[in-house]
């Protein structure tokens, strides 16, 4: 076990805490059976992924992975640090309480492909393409046909903030158009300009006033949900993440991850490595069930 660590990181996922040690000379040894088995099962794009322990690297996020391992590459990086929306995802899970699937877009080049055991993945493609043969879905198609796209690097992001926020809202009636201008706060466009995205988005208001939009020609109002949204995977719908894990990154000072099952694992964590140099908190991942299920602390730099 390591004796000498540079950095701590903890953070809040899906139920559990996430500490990740930054390890500045000694090395963690990994048996060969933890190495090779399977560390993480999630899905992308209904597809399973599998991702074994050797291959986790804690510094490694869903963005990298997404866009380096598979064959999506609509899911851009722009900023890199959480600014521009590029890289907006939607992350969905079952919620314990209602065995119902709950989802959430997040930025993926925050998000830690350490994290991703049980969730599912969905980036524009999963939900439609021009030369798919499901074709576009509603979100993609009124973005285009409102002429909220230019260049079309924000626009993967603009669809799957959006996804993320109808199907958030969905069971509660859906959104108002002040929501979903405020849903792209953290989406940024550098050439289209704002009014046809917002127009675009505020289609889809359960409040939408047809004098409000530029083109009136537009449908507007929800649409056929069981049509266009991609199912949740079966496969995941009884999967357990298991409540402890550890992952770390190749090389000397590769990057220790432990998942803590508790707040009590947590400090567990923090007094197993007191003495392993400069300690701190830096990121927390809130976890979407948490508001309907149980209240979760967030633990920040
Ligand atoms: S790349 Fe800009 S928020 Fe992720
Ligand atoms: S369409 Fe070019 S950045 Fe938005």
């Amino acid at each position: 076990m390591a004796a000498a660590a540079r950095k701590l990181l903890v953070v809040w996922c899906c139920g559990c805490f996430v500490l990740a040690v930054d390890l500045l000379l000694d090395v963690f040894v990994l048996t060969s059976p933890f190495s090779e088995r399977i560390a993480l099962v999630f899905a992308l794009n209904g597809e399973r992924v599998e991702v074994n322990a050797k291959d986790v690297d804690p510094t490694t996020t869903l963005n990298e992975y997404i866009r380096s391992k598979t064959k999506y590459k609509g899911t851009k990086l722009g900023c890199g640090e959480g600014g521009c929306g590029a890289c907006a995802v939607v992350l969905s899970r079952i919620d314990t309480a209602t065995n119902e699937p709950v989802y959430v877009s997040v930025n993926s080049c925050l998000r830690p492909l350490a994290s991703m055991d049980g969730w599912a993945v969905t980036t524009t493609e999963g939900l439609g393409a021009v030369d798919s043969k499901q074709g576009l879905h509603p979100v993609q198609e009124r973005l285009m046909t409102m002429n909220a796209t230019q260049c079309g690097f924000c626009t993967p992001g603009m669809v799957c903030t959006l996804y993320g926020k109808l199907k958030s809202s969905q069971k509660a009636g859906g959104s108002s158009m002040a929501e979903l201008e405020a849903t792209y706060d953290g989406n940024i466009c550098r050439c289209t300009g704002y009014r046809p995205i917002l127009d675009a988005a505020k289609t889809f208001a359960r409040d939408s006033d047809i004098e409000d939009l530029v083109c009136k020609s537009t449908p507007r109002g929800d649409y056929d949900h069981k049509k266009y949204d991609p199912e949740f995977p079966a496969f995941l719908k009884q999967h357990k993440t298991p409540e402890t894990a550890c992952f770390q990154a190749p090389g000397e000072n590769g990057v220790k991850w432990v998942r803590a099952a508790s707040i009590a694992d947590v400090w567990a964590q923090f007094a197993a490595h007191k003495n392993d140099g400069d300690v701190k908190l830096v990121v927390c991942i809130p976890d979407p069930t948490a508001s309907q299920t149980q209240t979760q602390p967030c633990i920040r730099a």
